[in-house]
């Protein structure tokens, strides 16, 4: 088969890492992709959201298959596009049509969707400017912290956790009368606070029967001990300890199925991934968020755990035979670190030369790239989050000081790291 995967940071490189490997791929393009993209097949220099030429693409590479990275292909309703083209509709596309990917498009969506079928999630209620009034004085009587969300896509921007009164009324008016996150902002969700451990749990679904991947962890903030502002992501790992089996069992009933179900009976195709960001509450998950793609750099370490044929998986979601497959997994631990450019998530720059790429790594690391470009036989850096060294060991202690053995050896001006990830497993 000739492939198409759209999007260039780790998670798509881990992605065409694993594509390569299968024994169903003949040719894999990757738009726009990046350095370490261009090891595993042909980069195109088209957009993820340039849909006439990702047409011409698929038409010139006779692509029969096409996969989204990242959501705002698939929220800007690149599954639909395909199905209304003559000449694309017989190319299944791996990700949700526009409306599936709501899940993730619009909070306020994806709220009544949970509110809908009884999936555990946050009490909220959904402001805009027409009942701006009454949201002041839920605000008021809101119990602290208050969470405040803005309903539309704000590259995971769009959260606000707010610890007095004060501040929550200030955002609130930010958000809703100066339209701090713009177009994704006009529209607010209030919702309560949930405290507890966060886990992101990640789903392939067919439209009727669904898979379920290995789990995984992310580090989102900068700093270490999960401190100062919120990135990408700084590391995963997975598994995550605490969610057990038993654990598991209830996102699946109370998650997962009522998700899968709900879905199919509202008739939305859903062939893709979803994302569950959940909390675990006392011993109960509750959903904080769904994405309609897989996570970065959670991709990092739950696909180099999946043992399966990836193609194989993805040619049954486009034939709705997902309940004939069945996951096998590394049962080693796989971490992963994210080195990034000076400044990130503020300001940084981009261009410098990245060393050590050439150096021989052990069998079981992995140096996946996100922010990177090839110039010349130099690979640059290219964006805040610029490279992953992901490895597998027996225990998150032992992966992660692989990782960061490989790293030590890796440079590039100004790079950062945390040095902890899995720090509160160790
Ligand atoms: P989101 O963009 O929805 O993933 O939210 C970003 C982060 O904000 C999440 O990963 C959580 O750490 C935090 N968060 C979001 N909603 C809540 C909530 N209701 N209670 C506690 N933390 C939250
Ligand atoms: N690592 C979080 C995300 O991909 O949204």
């Amino acid at each position: 088969m000739n492939i198409l995967l759209l999007g260039s940071g780790g998670r798509e490189h881990a992605l065409s890492w694993k594509i390569r490997q299968s024994k169903l791929c003949t040719k894999l393009f990757i738009a726009p992709g990046n350095a370490g993209t261009a090891a595993c097949g042909v980069n195109l220099d088209v957009s993820v959201n340039d849909f006439p030429n990702i047409r011409k693409s698929c038409i010139k590479e006779e692509i029969d298959m096409v996969i989204v990275g990242p959501e705002e292909p698939l929220v800007n309703g690149i599954v639909d596009f395909f199905a209304e083209d003559k000449s694309l509709s017989k190319i299944p596309v791996i990700g949700p049509c526009s409306t599936g990917a709501q899940l993730e498009g619009s909070k306020a969506f994806s709220k009544k969707f949970m509110q809908r079928y009884n999936i555990p999630t946050a009490a909220y209620k959904e402001f805009d400017l027409e009942n701006y009034e009454e949201g002041v004085s839920y605000l008021k009587n809101h119990a602290l912290p208050i969470v405040l969300k803005a309903d539309g896509l704000a590259a995971g921007k769009g959260v606000v956790i707010c610890q007095s009164h004060i501040e929550a009324m200030a955002e609130y008016e930010l958000m809703l009368q100066q339209n701090k996150f713009g177009e994704a902002g006009r529209k607010i969700v209030v919702e309560e606070f949930l405290k507890g451990i966060e886990v992101s749990v990640f789903v392939l679904a067919d439209g009727k029967n669904y898979l379920i991947l290995p789990e995984a962890k992310d580090y989102k903030q900068i700093g270490v001990g999960d401190t100062g502002p919120n990135t990408g992501g700084m590391g995963a790992v997975s598994p995550v300890p605490f969610a057990d089996e038993s654990f598991m069992k209830k996102v699946e009933e109370r998650v997962i199925k009522p998700t899968v179900a709900g879905l199919e009976s509202e008739k939305i195709d859903y062939r893709g991934f979803i994302f569950i960001g959940l909390m675990k509450v006392g011993d109960d998950p509750y959903v904080i968020e769904y994405n309609c793609r897989l996570g970065d750099p959670e991709t990092e370490v739950v696909i180099p755990r999946l043992k399966n044929d990836i193609l194989e998986l993805f040619v049954a979601v486009s034939q709705q035979r997902l309940h004939e497959i069945v996951i096998d997994k590394d049962e080693r631990v796989a971490s992963t670190i994210m080195a990034v450019s000076g400044g990130y998530p503020g300001s940084y720059e981009k261009g410098f030369e990245i060393t050590g790429l050439k150096k021989k790594i052990p069998p079981d690391c992995f140096v996946f790239h996100a922010g990177t470009k090839t110039e010349g036989n130099k690979v640059l850096t290219s964006g805040g989050r610029v490279l992953c060294v992901t490895s597998f060991a027996e225990s998150i202690y032992e992966a992660v000081e692989k990782s960061r053995e490989v790293l030590n050896e890796i440079d590039f001006e100004g790079m950062y790291y945390r040095k902890d990830i899995g720090y509160e497993f160790s």
